[in-house]
């Protein structure tokens, strides 16, 4: 069964692209299936990784500042 058409809609859900890589997504409430299939929910802000090199997808986990520029 479909649960996700019983959920509220987001009034308001703000994306942007930090220069260095992480992806802030501000919203309400945030829920996350990560890659190991392990579901998280966060309130207000969260850091998704835009480089690609995280330990922990899809949240960033600081490692793209061991990026070489
Ligand atoms: S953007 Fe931070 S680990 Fe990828």
């Amino acid at each position: 069964m479909n649960t996700d058409k019983d959920k509220p809609i987001q009034s308001s859900v703000s994306i942007f692209q930090k220069p260095s890589g992480p992806i802030v997504v501000s919203a309400e409430q945030i829920d996350v299936q990560k890659n190991d299939g392990a579901k998280q929910q966060f309130f207000g802000k969260l850091s998704l990784c835009g480089c690609g090199r995280s330990n922990n997808l899809p949240l960033c986990d600081g490692s793209h500042k061991n990026i070489a520029s």
